[in-house]
């Protein structure tokens, strides 16, 4: 081997050794998906409760919020609950049905906040906030691990 290929896969072997180190939990796409729930979600709210305008970027928040809650059963396919930084509760790959209902159910509060906002009516819409808050909460106490460190 000469020396240019061979300096070649020396590079090649440290770029792969790097870019694995630098992959942690907060660039999964689950941190990822569920840092963006919290965030719409809290503006989604705020909007509401201030009666702004419903506007584009008001109704693109919720179907970002939409689109996670049809992933989130992808997002947890593989079980990670060993790693140390999940807080992922191996309950979730014991009791899928379970879980699967939870992630059924979240979906469905979010179809009903888009009926809500398509029929511009308020006070549905903040029953259909509180709906969806209530099922990030019911995930999170079953299936949702307290920190561990
Ligand atoms: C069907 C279950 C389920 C639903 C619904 C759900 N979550 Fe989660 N969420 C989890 C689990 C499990 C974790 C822990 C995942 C991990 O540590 O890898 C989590 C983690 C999080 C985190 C921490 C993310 C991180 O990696 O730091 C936030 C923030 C969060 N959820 C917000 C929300 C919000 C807001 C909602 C509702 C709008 C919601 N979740 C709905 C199961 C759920």
């Amino acid at each position: 081997m000469n020396l240019g290929i061979k300096i070649f896969f020396i590079i090649v072997i440290l770029t792969i050794i790097i870019s694995q180190k630098s992959f942690s939990h907060t660039n999964e796409p689950r941190h990822h998906a569920m840092v963006t729930l919290a965030k719409n979600m809290k503006e989604i709210s705020r909007t509401i409760k201030s009666n702004s305008s419903f506007d584009d970027n008001f109704e693109r928040k919720i179907y970002e919020v939409y689109e996670i809650s049809k992933k989130l059963d992808y997002l947890f396919e593989e079980d990670d609950s060993s790693k140390e930084d999940s807080r992922a509760s191996p309950e979730i790959w014991k009791n899928k049905d379970k879980f699967f209902s939870l992630t059924k159910d979240f979906e469905q509060s979010i179809e009903n906040l888009l009926q809500a906002v398509k029929n511009n009516d308020i006070e549905e819409m903040n029953n259909a906030i509180s709906r969806v808050g209530a099922n990030c909460g019911k995930c999170h106490r079953s299936f949702r691990l307290p920190k561990k460190n």
